[in-house]
């Protein structure tokens, strides 16, 4: 069994450990959080210091880091940490819950995480540290960028692209052949049918930009 550190408590977090209590690839050792919060246990599994102790850890010989907090559009934090743990020199894993069903043909990025009941179908790429979240489905050859979350029940038809950083909202169905850009934010239950662009908030059926003040 490997050590494995994760980095953020909280919801998220709660859902990587149990897709990981009946993996016995990896043994986990602790979470790091905030100092409020050590000593505090999620799931059974005790937070044993804070974000400044990766070093430590890594020095005393865990070198998998998952980074375990979540996203809801703002993916800042998450990609600060998994910058800090890479130049730490931490290597991390894919996490799949045994519920996903993911095609042969695929590509997914090292940090990301598959959740339960997800559906990855064939000549499907994921980027690294993305989050597939429960019951989403991707279909045959979308792309979907670094750092991406794709939320519970989200739906991709064939050959979508969602560019890096991007949130897909809960239940959202975006129909084949779809473009939406880097760091934008697809409402809860949208229905996606043209292309949306970068850095943009938009939500509704169809879905459409919000308006800028
Ligand atoms: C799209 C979203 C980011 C907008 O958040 P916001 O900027 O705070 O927007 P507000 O809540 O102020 O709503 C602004 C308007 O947009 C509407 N709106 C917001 N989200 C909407 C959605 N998903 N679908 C339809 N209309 C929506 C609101 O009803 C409101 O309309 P009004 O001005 O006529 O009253 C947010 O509503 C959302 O859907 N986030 C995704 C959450 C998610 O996926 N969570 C998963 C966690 S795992």
């Amino acid at each position: 069994m490997k050590q494995l550190l994760l980095i953020g408590g909280g919801g998220h977090c709660k859902s990587i450990i149990d897709s990981l209590s009946q993996n016995t690839a990896f043994e986990v050792v602790g979470i790091l959080d905030t100092s409020e919060k050590v000593g505090t246990f999620i799931n059974g599994i005790e937070i044993i210091g804070v974000d400044d102790d990766m070093e430590k850890w890594f020095v005393k010989g865990v070198h998998l880091a998952f980074i375990t907090l979540g996203s809801v559009g703002n993916t800042a934090l998450r990609q600060n940490l998994y910058e800090k743990a890479k130049t730490i020199g931490f290597q991390f894993p894919i996490i799949q819950d045994p519920t996903a069903i993911v095609s042969r043909e695929t590509t997914i990025g090292e940090g990301t995480f598959i959740g339960k009941g997800t559906i990855i179908n064939a000549s499907v790429q994921i980027g690294k540290n993305a989050i597939i979240n429960s019951g989403a489905i991707v279909e045959h050859d979308s792309t979907i960028g670094d750092y991406c979350h794709l939320a519970p029940g989200s739906t991709f038809s064939g050959n979508v692209t969602i560019g890096a950083h991007t949130h897909v909202g809960t239940n959202a169905t975006v129909i084949q052949e779809i473009e939406i850009g880097e760091h934008t934010v697809i409402g809860g239950g949208s229905v996606v049918i043209r292309n949306i662009r970068s850095f943009a908030v938009a939500y509704g059926n169809p879905c459409k930009e919000a308006e800028h003040e």
